[in-house]
């Protein structure tokens, strides 16, 4: 298959200076998706707070960045779950802007987390995706992650049910 990833593509940690772009595509998703249950827009500041606690605990913010464009995505793994028994085991989070999407950076970016999680020595990486958002269910697929159970209706946003599907990727 043809590769779709523009070339210009970066993929480098996070720095405070990209908070308001990652923010700003984060809003973008929260407005406009059920991809994240959040409902509330984030503030530069609340990011802020988000990214140290990252930094503090080592675990990667990466975003992708374009020459001319900026950043024009991010992921991270975060802790799944805070105790310290599940600390092999991390959940991915991964935004492209809007008119970025489907030129291949999402799956760089997912490329370079799993790496990281490599590079961590972490056991496992888990994804909690809306049961409706193809797109990031058929790119995790993808590159591994396999289905590792559905809470159905779990989640209540725009005015509907939505079921979470947890994938898995064992490392
Ligand atoms: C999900 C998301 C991160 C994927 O990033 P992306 O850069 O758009 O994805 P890519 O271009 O790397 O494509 C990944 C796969 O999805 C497919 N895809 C991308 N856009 C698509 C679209 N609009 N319709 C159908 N398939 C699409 C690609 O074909 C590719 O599959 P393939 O490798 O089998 O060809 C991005 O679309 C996004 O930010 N969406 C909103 C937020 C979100 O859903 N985040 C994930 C939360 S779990």
């Amino acid at each position: 298959m043809a590769d779709r990833r523009p070339a210009d593509v970066r993929i480098r940690p996070a720095t405070g200076a990209d908070l308001p772009a990652i923010a700003a595509i984060y809003n973008h998703a929260i407005r406009h998706t059920a991809a994240t249950w959040d409902l509330e827009e984030e503030t530069v500041e609340s990011r802020r707070v988000w990214w140290e606690a990252h930094c503090r605990a080592g675990l990667p913010v990466l975003v992708a960045e374009r020459p001319g464009l900026g950043v024009v995505g991010w992921g991270s793994l975060s802790p799944f779950n805070p105790k310290p028994g599940w600390r092999f085991t991390v959940e991915n989070s991964l935004y492209v802007a809007p008119d970025q999407r489907g030129q291949g950076i999402g799956r760089r970016l997912l490329e370079a987390l799993i790496a990281e999680a490599r590079a961590l020595g972490m056991h496992s990486v888990i994804a909690a995706i809306d049961g409706g958002n193809e797109v990031s269910l058929r790119l995790h697929r993808r590159l591994g992650f396999v289905e590792a159970g559905r809470l159905r209706e779990a989640g209540w946003k725009f005015d509907q049910w939505h079921d979470a599907v947890y994938l898995q990727l064992l490392l």
